[in-house]
């Protein structure tokens, strides 16, 4: 009898995923002759009373083409089962009797760090899944990279330029800021393809005298400077140029007094770092306007983009691989992942421990990155 297998797509969405779902289904149906159903929004699809509105089945003939397009064709979402909440609703035997009732013997799915937190959940729970790793932000552990990021860098990266271009014409401070909640990756690597002047990152805290005065000697030499910065970019608390600041700009006030919302997983929403720092730019500097710091967020630009042929050729490995070990060897609980030139499997453990920059602070001042001295 031909096993059933359900694919989802979980977590913020970005290039690529579409080249895996495409692979699997090709690998799994033509060498294994399983049958595939994409479920949209995964595990909120999963969980929902109207289970057959959010079914697309999936053929080697109606994923012709598909590696090519952008985002995810089964849309995406932060659902978790597993808050208490949740748990208490009986959401996670809501999506096992879901699936059940499918007839769905296994999972292939592509996550980020919370995606594959529930997908672990779920594993031990009896329910056979593995995942293929994706996040612009580049930070689940055991692989080199994840689908997307390669293609967030190629954009990320003639945009960032073409910010730092068009600032030196008009002699101005270019802040870009892109994603990047607790590792710096994106900023890192978008930062350096750039030419980058300054990039900040989570992992260090930035002294706000210590930057502006970095930024103030950059300006008055070379009319102009590009700076790229990470959204989850964090300042000390009680940094006395905030203070200042916030006293002077109503702007900074009301961005400061938010607090960021969570999402189901507990992560902030975060972004909109680089407006704080534009005024505090401009008053530290004594700018006598506004337009001379302008600000860029690429944000979720980064997010829709069409694949890179790297992250077309990643997907389909991955997707080639996740197929193999599922359907072939009828084995799960873990993820894929690229190691050199290799495709490996990662156990979900080894994939949860954190992957933030770890260089040491000697090597990221020499590629740009902002580190102030009290670090
Ligand atoms: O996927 C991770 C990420 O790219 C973070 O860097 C960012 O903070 C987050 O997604 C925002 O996603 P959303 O608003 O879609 O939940």
């Amino acid at each position: 009898m031909s096993r059933k297998i359900a694919l989802i797509t979980g977590g913020g969405d970005c290039p690529g995923i579409n080249a895996f779902l495409a692979a699997a289904v090709r690998r799994g149906g033509g060498e294994y002759g399983a049958e595939f159903i994409g479920v949209r929004n995964a595990y909120a699809g999963l969980a929902s009373e109207n289970l057959e509105e959010y079914l697309v089945p999936l053929t080697a003939d109606s994923v012709i083409g598909l590696e090519n397009r952008s985002s995810t064709i089964l849309e995406s979402s932060r659902f978790n089962p597993f808050t208490e909440e949740n748990k208490a609703g009986g959401y996670p035997e809501k999506i096992l009797g879901n699936l059940k009732k499918l007839g769905v013997d296994g999972i292939l799915g592509t996550g980020g760090n919370d995606t594959i937190l529930s997908a672990r959940r779920f594993e031990e729970r009896g329910l056979p899944t593995v995942m293929a790793p994706k996040s612009i932000d580049n930070d689940v552990s055991g692989t080199d990279v994840m689908l997307g990021f390669r293609t967030a860098i190629i954009f990320g990266a003639q945009a960032a330029r073409s910010t730092a271009d068009s600032a030196r014409a008009h002699r101005r401070i270019s802040l870009v800021e892109v994603m990047g909640r607790h590792a710096g990756w994106l900023a890192l690597e978008i930062g350096v393809a750039s030419g980058a002047d300054l990039i900040t990152i989570p992992e260090r805290p930035v002294n706000l005298t210590e930057f502006c005065a970095r930024v103030e000697r950059l300006y008055r030499e070379r009319h102009y400077v590009n700076i790229v910065i990470a959204e989850g970019t964090s300042i000390p608390y009680d940094d006395p140029v905030i203070n200042t600041t916030r006293e002077k700009s109503a702007v900074v006030r009301a961005l400061m007094e938010e607090t960021p919302e969570l999402d189901t997983f507990g992560n902030p929403k975060l972004g909109g770092i680089s407006q704080i720092l534009r005024r505090v730019l401009r008053i530290e500097l004594g700018l006598k306007k506004i337009e001379e710091v302008r600000t860029t967020d690429l944000g979720f630009t980064l997010r829709g983009l069409p694949p890179s042929a790297e992250d077309i050729i990643l997907g389909t490995r991955f997707g080639i691989k996740a197929a193999d070990i599922l359907l072939g060897e009828n084995r799960s609980g873990m993820m894929v992942g690229i190691n050199g030139l290799e495709i490996e499997e990662v156990t979900f453990e080894e994939a949860l421990k954190p992957k933030t920059v770890n260089r040491p602070d000697r090597e990221l001042q020499a590629l740009g990155v902002f580190v102030s001295s009290a670090n």
